[in-house]
């Protein structure tokens, strides 16, 4: 059994304020995805390295804690933003007799999940309310073609957490045509490819984020990628980086906090509204910008440069205005986290804005679909849900509002951006799960002299 801490759900209040100003030195955490796999492939790999610009939000820091508990050395400096990571070798992790806890972190239990599949020592591992209701079988379906016994709590034709994961004597590898693009399977199917004996291949729908791939490539594992396919051949070592500092590029999904919040407020035409220092912009993470271009934005990319091995920018936003557009299917995989606060662009933008293929939000910290309707119709807005998606028409006066996060940190943000911008009295619940991906969310609003305050 189980036993689930709850924590306190906290509301946020916030109210008309007559001094709002565009703020400009905001600087946006470390990117989530990218600070995972720093503690993944840095506790895994031969050498000391060392991440600074590591996000250490609740999320990131139950990887680390897990990583620990297994036998992983990493240490971390909260005020340097830093972990230095004594690499024990992919030999060489430990088990633990207790309950791997990720928390809300889909990422944290799937990654490990298929990391521990190569792991010659059972593991159990669970998570909070919300991870006990995401559907596994995603990855659990094909461990088990390689050869890995996981057992989880089995219904509605799924696997759900708490999962168990037996050691097997040697993983074979596989090719494997993923029905959905997912990151964070193809990511677990190649740490499990690490272990496997011979190749793991893993086909993608559509491209979704390939930090794996690019952190493996930087830390010295083989890997191939062709088109959409990913090969890794297990039975390597993984030396670890060139470098012995690497920098995790700032997280565009929750950049997109500010740069929409920023967009949504407006300004005179052509006023600069906010400059970002050091975004990740990776091709497979930075089509927010393409969709927010495509309606009508202006968005200048200054200083492109390296941070390791993902592209990093400076980003400077213009007041724009603004129409909806259909957002493309090939582009969904990308935006997958933008688009609750993206939703919230399409209700000051003109005409239609259509999200369609988006069906993988049902199953992310909450039905993702039936959370943004339920923000635009509490906000007065016009909204048409589809299984795969939803259609919403701008531009909306929204009316003060009061809504439920259901648990959803991106819900949460979106709700309390678009009050800010929106000027109006908003009451929005359930806040406290912000801090499992920016815990310092209010101090990167795009504005300085917003009035909203944190109670319970
Ligand atoms: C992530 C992949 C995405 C994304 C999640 C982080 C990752 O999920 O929604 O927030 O770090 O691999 P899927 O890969 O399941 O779409």
């Amino acid at each position: 059994m189980v036993v689930l801490i709850s924590k306190p759900m906290r509301t946020c209040v916030i109210q008309p304020s007559d001094s709002l100003r565009p703020q400009f030195n905001i600087e946006i955490p470390g990117d989530k995805s990218v600070s995972h796999r720093a503690a993944i492939f840095g506790a895994l790999c031969d050498k000391r390295v060392t991440f600074t610009n590591v996000l250490f939000s609740e999320d990131c820091l139950n990887t680390i804690q897990i990583l620990n508990q297994l036998g992983a050395k990493i240490a971390v400096d909260h005020d340097q933003k830093t972990i230095v990571c004594e690499g024990v070798g992919l030999k060489g992790l430990r088990a633990s007799d207790q309950l791997l806890d990720v928390g809300n972190s889909g990422t944290a239990i799937r990654l490990l999940t298929g990391l521990l599949a190569g792991q010659p020592f059972t593991s159990r591992i669970s998570g909070d309310h919300s991870i006990q209701n995401r559907p596994m079988k995603r990855v659990t379906a094909p461990l088990a073609l390689m050869g890995s016994v996981i057992a989880g709590d089995e219904r509605n034709n799924n696997v759900y957490p708490t999962l168990t994961i037996q050691p097997t004597t040697q993983l074979k590898g596989i090719h494997y045509e993923m029905p959905i693009a997912s990151a964070q399977v193809k990511s677990a199917l190649l740490l499990a490819g690490i272990y496997a004996s011979g190749t793991t291949t893993v086909t993608e729908p559509l491209p979704c984020r390939n930090h794996t791939e690019l952190m493996l490539e930087a830390f010295g594992y083989p890997i191939q990628v062709a088109g959409n396919e990913i090969s890794i051949e297990g039975g390597h070592a993984l030396p670890g980086p060139k470098a012995d500092v690497i920098i995790v590029p700032s997280d565009i999904s929750s950049a997109a906090f500010s740069i929409v919040g920023a967009l949504m407020k407006g300004g005179k035409p052509g006023e600069l509204l906010l400059e970002l220092h050091n975004i990740g912009v990776n091709p497979t993470r930075s089509d927010l910008l393409t969709v927010l271009e495509l309606m009508g934005a202006k968005i200048e990319r200054v200083n492109e440069r390296m941070a390791g091995a993902e592209p990093v920018t400076d980003l400077r936003i213009y007041a724009s205005e603004l129409h909806n557009i259909s957002v493309p299917e090939k582009m969904v995989p990308n935006i997958i986290d933008e688009i609750p606060i993206l939703a919230m662009l399409g209700l000051v933008a003109t005409g239609v804005m259509s999200v369609r293929h988006a069906e993988e939000l049902r199953v992310k910290e909450s039905d993702r679909i039936k959370s943004i309707v339920q923000l635009v119709l509490n906000m007065g807005g016009e909204i048409a849900e589809f299984e795969d998606g939803f259609e919403l028409l701008g531009p909306v006066k929204i009316r003060p509002f009061e809504v439920q996060s259901n648990g959803d940190h991106r819900i949460a943000m979106s709700a309390i951006v678009t009050g800010i911008a929106a000027n109006v009295p908003a009451t929005v619940h359930d806040v406290a799960c912000i801090n499992t991906s920016f815990p310092n969310f209010f101090d990167c609003l795009p504005w300085t002299g917003a009035i909203w305050s944190v109670k319970g």
